[in-house]
């Protein structure tokens, strides 16, 4: 694994580890490029020994993996959803093209994850499920929701799309829900373009997650000689990746440990390298409790206010760094007032923070060189108190 010094510093680049290339060219030479050959074989293998799921299906995204989730939930216009509103779209599309009503609720000011002492006031007789998103890949208050889930009778599903390498009182993530969908998208820490994984605990909603993941047919029983042939049996989607897909996929997985190590050391880096500049001008750090291990997914800055926000943005642009911004809030959002609701007490940490968040550069093809000059170039930025 090689590591680059650029000229300037992009926000993601792909890293091509040891494999990458030898098992895409072996994948596209083994006769089927499908789904469910044996590189998914191998990447679902990996993916279950990471997170210690019992049964692990490849997606084609994470949102995809969302929504297959939303249909075993046999969710009904009208049922409502729990989940934060600092987080992407996809958490709430999935369940709201099912006709259930995202309901959002604020975010912790420390972690940024939905603030547990909030859900409570959120449940009603329609409530079905929470959702949790482990932001940054640093652990939900798991403990706090699953008693309150199960108070409720509800179900908790893990949008667990930055958290994988992530534990929780030494508990992988992705491993505390009925479901938990995973991404590979080309910004995580392990990759392969576009992709995702739904991960079940519960054995009883395999058999029908087949199902729904291949078009709503028994054609996974089909090809195990389970059936004489292959009908449609459910509603369902193409929710599986090729073999080709799955190839890259299995390459990152095997190189995980160097890949995070490069991550964490980058990571590392930026919160030690800017902590007296952060505390100098007003700038907020990651928080990350003693009870959870983030897998260094994305380092982020919480700056002053909006204005200092882009203008730090802008500041970084000019020393050829480039640095982004995100969620926009999705209680407030065009389709969020439409198609949910908000909790109790609105959202006003998500509105604050979305305002003042910038992401730094972090993959784990950034060199030390590289680390070096963003830190140097935020420190350049004055924000004063
Ligand atoms: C919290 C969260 N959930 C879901 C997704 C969607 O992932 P994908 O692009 O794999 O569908 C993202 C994408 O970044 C995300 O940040």
């Amino acid at each position: 694994m090689s590591t680059t010094s650029l000229t300037e510093v992009p926000f993601n680049r792909t890293l091509v580890c040891d494999n990458e290339v030898r098992y895409l060219a072996e994948a596209v030479r083994q006769g089927s490029t499908c789904g469910d050959g044996p590189f998914t074989r191998r990447a679902t293998a990996l993916l279950r020994e990471l997170t210690g799921a019992g049964h692990a299906l490849l997606t084609t995204s994470c949102t995809h993996a969302l929504e297959m989730s939303a249909i075993l939930l046999d969710l009904r216009p009208g049922d409502e959803v729990i989940m934060p509103s600092f987080t992407f779209v996809s958490t709430a599309n999935a369940y709201a093209l099912r006709g259930a009503v995202p309901v959002f609720v604020d975010c912790r000011p420390d972690t940024l994850n939905i603030d547990e002492r909030l859900i409570e006031a959120a449940v009603t007789d329609r409530t079905r499920a929470v959702v949790v998103v482990h932001y940054a890949g640093v652990a939900c208050e798991m403990d706090a929701v699953r008693a309150l889930a199960a108070r409720y009778g509800l179900a908790v599903i893990e949008d667990n799309a930055h958290g994988l390498g992530g534990f929780y009182r030494d508990r992988p993530l992705g491993s505390f829900g009925s479901m938990a969908a995973q991404s590979f998208h080309a910004t995580k820490n392990v990759q392969c373009g576009e992709g995702g994984a739904l991960l079940l605990q519960d054995a009883g909603l395999v058999a029908r997650a087949e199902i729904i993941r291949e078009k709503g047919t028994d054609r996974s029983r089909f090809f195990r000689g389970q059936v004489a042939k292959y009908q449609w049996v459910d509603i369902g989607s193409s929710y599986l990746p090729s073999d080709v897909l799955a190839a890259m996929l299995t390459a990152q997985l095997e190189s995980f440990d160097q890949i995070q190590a490069r991550r964490h050391a980058a990571w590392q880096a930026y919160h030690e390298g800017l902590s007296e500049w952060a505390a100098d001008n007003g700038v907020a750090q990651p928080v990350v409790p003693d009870d959870r291990q983030h897998p260094a997914h994305l380092y982020y800055l919480l700056l002053p206010g909006l204005h200092h926000r882009q203008a730090f943005i802008a500041h970084l642009a000019e020393a050829g760094v480039q640095a982004t911004f995100h969620y926009q809030p999705l209680h407030n959002a065009p389709a969020g007032l439409r198609h949910g609701r908000t909790a109790p007490g609105g959202c006003p940490v998500t509105e604050n923070v979305a305002d003042r968040l910038v992401r730094l550069p972090l993959f784990a093809g950034l060199g030390d060189a590289d680390v070096a000059r963003v830190i140097e170039a935020a420190r350049g930025y004055r924000a004063g108190r």
